[in-house]
């Protein structure tokens, strides 16, 4: 798991159950999703047996993006291949603008394509940023976004505070990220699936075991729920709740600025 503080230079990091110096962890990861990019959706859908479109749908559900025309400015970080920013513009009214921001232009690539294929693109904007220094100003967003995303950052207490940083007052955070799964039998079930069926798979269908390894191994590594939620309010959020999905397998954190 990541330090709530800053380490100093020179400090090893996590990277799924490895140890590494913590200024190649980024470019570590950031490896992991150029490998994948082309087989991303793919790989989602097998590895979840495509549980991830139920989870998706189930964050955008707890948004409620406004059906209105008026206007709603989200910010998705990590936003890879554009799964939430379009459900969000499929579901919100014509006022919802998107910024789909990821550290990773071949994730992002990829996103641009298929929004355009959605015909969602008139309403979004792509950015590389890291989540960690976002590149937009203090107080910019109604919402704030990120799946599967935040177990990747270095520091998570860098990229919360970062999301409280560019929301408005009243702006939403919501988080969908692998949890702990709390039912007996499911966790085992599950950690069978995570451990020897997800890099096998892996492995045949993209071609290389290693990227899911690490995948699976930083799911280990994340905060669990109360922890997390913690963290959420330890940034400033208030309201900071969550509900487990699939027995805890994941989870959808949500915070406000108050
Ligand atoms: C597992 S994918 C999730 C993509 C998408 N949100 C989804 O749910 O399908 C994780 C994404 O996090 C991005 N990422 C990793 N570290 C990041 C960082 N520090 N800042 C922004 N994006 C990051 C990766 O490039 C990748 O696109």
């Amino acid at each position: 798991m990541s330090s709530t503080t800053s380490n100093p230079p020179g400090d090893t990091t996590s990277f799924g159950f490895r140890q590494v110096a913590e200024g190649m962890r980024q470019g570590l990861v950031n490896d992991v999703f150029s490998t994948v990019a082309g087989r991303y959706d793919l790989m989602n859908d097998l590895m979840s047996g495509g549980l991830h479109r139920l989870w998706k749908d189930d964050l955008v559900a707890w948004l409620a993006p406004p059906k209105s025309p008026r206007r709603f400015d989200l910010i998705d970080v990590a936003g890879g291949t554009g799964d939430i920013t379009r459900r969000i513009l499929e579901i919100g009214g014509q006022g919802c603008r998107a910024v789909l921001c990821d550290i990773s232009p071949a994730m992002v690539e990829v996103g641009r394509r298929r929004l355009a294929e959605a015909h969602s693109s008139a309403r979004v904007a792509f950015a590389i940023g890291n989540a960690e220094t976002l590149p937009f100003p203090t107080k910019s967003f109604d919402a704030y976004t990120i799946a599967f995303g935040i177990r990747n950052v270095t520091h998570i207490d860098r990229a919360l505070s970062e999301a409280y940083r560019v929301l408005k007052t009243g702006g939403r955070f919501l988080c969908l990220e692998f949890s702990a799964c709390e039912v007996p039998l499911l966790d085992r079930l599950y950690d069978f699936h995570a451990f020897e069926i997800i890099p096998r798979l892996g492995a045949l269908a993209a071609g290389s075991a290693e990227p899911y390894r690490y995948l699976v191994e930083s799911i280990r590594k994340f905060p669990t729920q109360e922890p997390f939620a913690d963290m959420i309010r330890a940034a400033g959020f208030g309201r900071v709740s969550y509900r487990n999905l699939t027995g805890g397998i994941a989870a959808i954190h949500s915070g406000w600025r108050l």
